[in-house]
């Protein structure tokens, strides 16, 4: 009876609180620990400066911290995000002798995870992920995000093939080195691998073909070499696949063709070759092909462009093609950019490019075009320098048609050297 009385008496008592007071509210239900996890967690990273227990008494409630976001589980705050860096102006902005904490790894809860512009002193102060501790966020951990640090070095910790919850690990613009972790093959819900403007070496390992839950995998911008894995046909549920600026050579694998939903493929600035293979045809979701500044080499001619009704951005400049650009590529009804620049095109070009609805941008400059151009002058009004036909030295225009303000750019009049066939 006097233990009712008494709890009678607190929950009038916070009501009064609750009502009038705002002397007194540290109240909000939230483990001590967890609250000293968090506050030496983001002390690590923002420096000794930073007093939490002082600043945000009360963190998941009244005096919430900008980065940090909460949840109730069993009647308690728990922390489920947390963002270091200068996202917004009172964000959390990083210390120069920054340093992970291993309290980090106490919160129970923690969902996501998120450094921005954070480990930047890479002379003075560079740093390595911390190796372990990982292991006790493997049961909540569903995004892990390190974003243009570039003091942030050395290898990604073995430790993160035991993240099984993650959907999403993107590290960015970071000065990380090493190979591809080839244990991150294991985390099976993983929607989103990015791991783009590191320094990573090595293959791309074969059993990256095992993520089938894979919507995205961009790897661009690292010095990973050898050939596609085959396996990555596997990977079916991708929509998007960049694998742009490496050293990667090699034929295009006709398993690429089984991405059958793929709407992106960026292998721009590698070292592929061996021609474009057949199989890219019956890529049909594909809306961007990019694959400039590659030796592919063999002739645009003979690879089916219609079937790919979806293109929107069709890039193979700088890729060594030959013959001559095929009346199929107008039927691409969709296609806002075509480019073609810096090959060894040849033949007359024909006028249907013009007829494409959507078109905003054509290049061809750079090739051995030959003949008159036979657009009208409104196209050549509407795309400017976008339509690029210069360094085509056996190239001209009827000059008698032309207003100044309608001629195409760096392209000779008649009768120049070309022959008006
Ligand atoms: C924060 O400040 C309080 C008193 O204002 C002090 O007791 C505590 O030790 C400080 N914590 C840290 C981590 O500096
Ligand atoms: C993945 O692809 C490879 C090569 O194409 C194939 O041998 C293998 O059976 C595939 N694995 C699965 C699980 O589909
Ligand atoms: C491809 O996309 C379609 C339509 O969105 C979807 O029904 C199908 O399941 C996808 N295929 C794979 C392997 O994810
Ligand atoms: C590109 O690949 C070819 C073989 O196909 C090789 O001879 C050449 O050295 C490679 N170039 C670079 C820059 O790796
Ligand atoms: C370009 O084509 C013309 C005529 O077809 C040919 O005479 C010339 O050798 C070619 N130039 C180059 C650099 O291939």
């Amino acid at each position: 009876m006097k233990r009712f009385v008494l709890v009678l008496l607190l929950v009038l008592c916070l009501c009064v609180i609750w009502c009038y007071g705002e002397d007194d509210m540290d109240v909000t239900p939230m483990e001590q620990a967890e609250k000293e996890a968090l506050y030496s967690a983001i002390q690590g990273f923002v420096g000794n400066w930073w007093n939490g227990s002082d600043l945000y008494p009360d963190p998941c409630g009244w005096t919430p911290i900008e980065g940090v976001s909460c949840d109730i589980y069993g009647g308690l705050w728990y922390v489920t995000a947390l963002s270091i860096g200068p996202i917004h102006d009172n964000s959390l902005g990083c210390a120069k002798n920054v340093e992970f904490r291993p309290q980090l790894f106490e919160l129970k809860h923690l969902k996501s995870l998120s450094f921005f512009n954070c480990f930047t002193s890479s002379h003075q102060h560079p740093i390595s992920i911390l190796e372990n501790g990982w292991e006790k966020l493997s049961g909540t951990l569903e995004s892990l995000e390190f974003r243009s640090n570039p003091g942030l070095i050395g290898q990604v910790p073995t430790s993160y093939g035991g993240l099984m919850k993650l959907q999403s690990l993107v590290l960015i613009a970071n000065g990380l080195t090493g190979e591809l972790p080839r244990n991150i093959a294991n985390l099976n819900n993983l929607k989103r691998l990015v791991i783009s403007g590191n320094w990573f070496t090595g293959h791309i390992p074969d059993m990256f073909g095992q993520i089938t839950e894979l919507l995205i995998l961009d790897l661009s911008r690292n010095l990973l070499s050898g050939s596609l894995p085959l396996t990555l046909g596997n990977l079916t549920s991708l929509l998007k696949l960049d694998l742009s600026n490496n050293q990667l050579e090699g034929e295009l694998p006709k398993e690429i063709g089984y991405l059958k939903n793929l709407t992106l493929l960026d292998l721009r600035g590698n070292n592929f070759s061996g021609g474009l293979t057949k199989s890219l045809e019956e890529m049909y979701s594909l809306e961007e092909m990019v694959l400039a500044n590659n030796p592919i080499g063999g002739d645009i001619v003979s690879f089916e462009w219609r079937k790919l009704q979806n293109l929107i951005i069709l890039d193979l400049s700088s890729t060594d093609l030959v013959g001559e650009i095929p009346e199929s590529i107008a039927e691409l009804k969709r296609l806002r950019f075509l480019g073609l620049s810096d090959n060894k095109l040849t033949g007359n070009l024909t006028p249907k490019l013009a007829t494409m609805p959507c078109v905003n941008a054509i290049y061809l400059n750079g090739n051995n075009l030959t003949g008159v151009l036979k657009f009208t002058e409104l196209f050549y009004g509407k795309l400017g320098r976008r339509f690029g036909a210069w360094n085509n030295p056996n190239l001209c225009y009827p000059f008698v048609l032309m207003s100044t303000s309608h001629i195409p750019y760096g392209v000779k009049p008649l009768p120049g050297r070309c022959h008006a066939a």
